[in-house]
């Protein structure tokens, strides 16, 4: 039997969500509790007004829905980008499986093989992988915490900008570091965009998830709207990782055409999972502003426990569910990876995401993680105790070697 896997396959990163998880399971058959800020999975509830409308809905068969998405949800939607931005109209939104699916969408139809993609450093590190899938090159511009991962000047980042760059692709909010960029600096880099006549695709799926000022939409912004390409979900939004539904929007119909000759290809987007949506998206509760309070609660709680650990240098994230720490170690990959196999307190561990994977310049983010902060505000004080423990004990702790080198002077 051949049982090769393909060049292509074998180019496909690990997932650093995921990868540990086997030690995560080693960990819990020997008891202990792993509390898991790996992936951004949230804890909160559903909207419950929009899981009510899944159970009571009949349905005698679960048919493909339109390839484009359910027309009243498309409307949806429309009318939902349309509270904050100027129009956006039922055909300029694609239903999709996910904004995952959104993005390989967008990569693959509308980029040739080999053209660069720009993005900026940590970024979310599935891009790299669909990257892969559609045969893009991603060229990164480096950001960095001492400076709250500020945007360099037009004349930094026009230098990684080639005669193959054809698209910018961006995240706001940002995941991993939690960074919210303003209008203005959107607009400053819609400047490049023009100037170099690049697609402007922001993925903005955290974008409900500011804390201190609402996150603008590159939607906003009207010189931009024909190259614009929004990629969002509702999979943090509602806490409905598992309905699969994305949405790519766009208002140039001449952007959206190749997408259109994919959706169909895959025929359908689930249909439960867009009842669900659609029900969501109605929903008139207070639910969205409680959310967005647990959020910044946690938020708050997480940096001011991590900002007084010795050797950890962190940052507020203004928006998102993620902390990107810089901890006192060389390797954070084998830290998070010890923290699995060889340590616990009282019965605990933490399971995080290391940061390397979110960053395509080798050897950066080699001592950062990322946290998610989707677990309740006791298990994050726990996940919290377990790190600063850990760092006292953990054998390669940057940390420990510089006491000891103090005191030995
Ligand atoms: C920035 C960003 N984009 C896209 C996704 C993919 O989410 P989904 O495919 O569930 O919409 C994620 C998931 O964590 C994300 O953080």
């Amino acid at each position: 039997m051949c049982a090769q896997l393909s060049s292509r396959a074998h180019l496909l990163p690990e997932s650093p969500f995921r990868q540990l998880l086997p030690y995560a399971e080693a960990a819990k058959k020997k008891g202990v509790d792993v509390i898991h800020l790996n992936i951004g999975q949230p804890d909160i509830p559903a909207p419950a007004t929009a899981l009510e409308a899944i159970h009571e809905a009949y349905f005698d068969k679960l048919p493909y829905s339109h390839a484009l998405g359910i027309e009243s949800l498309r409307e949806g939607f429309a009318g939902y980008y349309s509270q904050t931005s100027p129009e956006v109209k039922p055909a300029d939104v694609v239903i999709t499986n996910g904004s995952s699916e959104g993005l390989y969408f967008v990569l693959f139809s509308l980029l040739e093989p080999k053209d660069e993609v720009l993005v900026f450093e940590p970024y979310y590190a599935n891009y790299s992988g669909f990257a892969i899938m559609a045969d893009v090159t991603l060229k990164a511009v480096s950001l960095h915490v001492e400076n709250n991962f500020d945007l360099p000047d037009n004349d930094t980042i026009e230098k990684s900008i080639t005669p193959r760059t054809r698209a910018i692709l961006f995240t706001n909010p940002c995941n991993p570091t939690g960074r919210v960029y303003s209008y203005q600096e959107l607009k400053r880099l819609g400047e490049l965009a023009i100037k170099y006549d690049l697609l402007f695709i922001v993925d903005e799926v955290y974008r409900v998830f500011s804390f201190a000022k609402p996150c603008p939409s590159i939607l906003d912004i009207p010189e931009l709207r024909d190259r614009a390409i929004v990629i969002d979900s509702i999979s943090k939004r509602y806490s409905a990782c598992g309905a699969r539904v994305g949405t790519i929007v766009c208002c140039n119909p001449q952007l959206l055409t190749g997408i259109d000759r994919l959706c169909k290809l895959r025929l359908s987007a689930p249909f439960v999972g867009q009842l669900f949506a659609q029900a969501a998206l109605d929903d008139s509760t207070d639910y969205m502003e409680k959310v967005k309070k647990a959020y910044q609660r946690r938020r708050d709680l997480v940096y001011d426990r991590l900002r007084h650990i010795p050797g950890v240098e962190t940052y507020l994230p203004e928006g998102a569910f993620y902390g990107f720490v810089k901890l006192p170690v060389e390797n954070a990959f084998h830290f998070c990876q010890w923290l699995l196999e060889s340590f616990s307190h009282h019965g605990q561990t933490v399971m995080m995401a290391h940061g390397a994977a979110f960053y395509l310049t080798p050897g950066m983010g080699r001592n950062e993680v990322r946290l998610a902060y989707v677990a309740s505000e006791e298990r994050l004080q726990q996940a919290m105790d377990c790190i600063e423990v850990a760092l006292q004990h953990y054998p390669h702790s940057t940390l420990v070697k510089e006491l000891v080198h103090n005191t030995n002077q």
